[in-house]
């Protein structure tokens, strides 16, 4: 499935006097790795919510494979793309198979779940444990599992829906080395082994350097750098400086 977005304006924002995000031009192909970076307020949130339809736009047009997002396709579409919101989102006191079996409730009616979720979603949410090795958590409280084990349960709620996009946001913040490198391991399996479209806002540019294959980097709302993900750490150097023609990168 491929993301589309053309001339994109969110909200103006009298705080930051300018629009949240504007002149947003990109276009994601189906199957790829992409990183969002940039500084902390530089849109990343804004802009990988806009993708699910959370965020009102003024102008411009966002398409998912070529349905154009309105409230009419907004439900159509959330089922085919997977948010991991930042921080995880879960709901700290349930079971952590609970949180999982969460990602599906859009798409079961209430009899459905009037007594508790089919047997056929539970099994399901197992596997999806057992795929990330935490299925012998699958009872405990979330709460309290380590930042890694409930990142992994974040994605395993995501992926219950069978999503084709997955997005995730700041997936790796405030959690330790081996376990940032384990979840990023996850996002490239499925981007490598099922073609999943991955899109995934990063802090850590040397994370940016390691898996993703694109960057695209935000700067006050506006994208200044899209393209392979070389000399990160040279464009970032660029983000304090006056906004000219000649700052704006553009290589794709
Ligand atoms: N709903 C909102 N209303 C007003 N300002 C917002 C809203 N959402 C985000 N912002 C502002 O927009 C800017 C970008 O926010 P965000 O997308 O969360 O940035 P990032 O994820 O890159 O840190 C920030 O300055 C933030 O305060
Ligand atoms: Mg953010």
């Amino acid at each position: 499935m491929t993301i589309e977005c053309s001339n994109l304006e969110a909200a103006y924002s009298p705080a930051l006097r300018r629009p949240i995000l504007h002149n947003i031009d990109c276009k994601i192909e189906q199957g790829e790795f992409v990183a969002l970076l940039g500084l902390n307020g530089a849109g990343k949130s804004t802009l990988l919510r806009s993708f699910v339809g959370l965020v009102p736009y003024k102008k411009g047009e966002i398409r998912i494979n070529d349905t154009i997002m309105n409230p009419r396709t907004i439900a159509r579409i959330r089922h085919d793309v997977g948010m991991i919101f930042q921080g995880g989102g879960l709901v700290k006191q349930l079971p952590a198979i609970d949180n999982v079996l969460c990602g599906c409730l859009s798409s079961l009616t209430p009899w459905q779940t009037l007594w508790g979720f089919p047997k056929k979603k539970r099994d399901r949410a197992l596997e999806l444990l057992d795929n990330f090795g935490i299925q012998e958590l699958a009872y405990q409280t979330t709460g309290k599992l380590s930042g890694g084990q409930q990142q992994k349960v974040a994605i395993a709620r995501a992926l219950i829906q069978a999503p084709k996009i997955l997005l995730a946001d700041e997936p790796t913040t405030g959690l330790d080395v081996i376990a940032a490198q384990q979840v990023m391991e996850i996002l490239a399996r499925l981007h490598r082994d099922r073609g999943m479209t991955v899109i995934v806002v990063l802090h850590d540019l040397g994370m940016a350097s390691t898996y993703p294959e694109r960057a695209i980097v935000l700067d006050a709302g506006q994208i200044v750098y899209d393209g392979k993900c070389h000399n990160l750490a040279d464009k970032f150097s660029k983000l304090n400086q006056p906004k000219t023609e000649e700052n704006i990168i553009k290589t794709r």
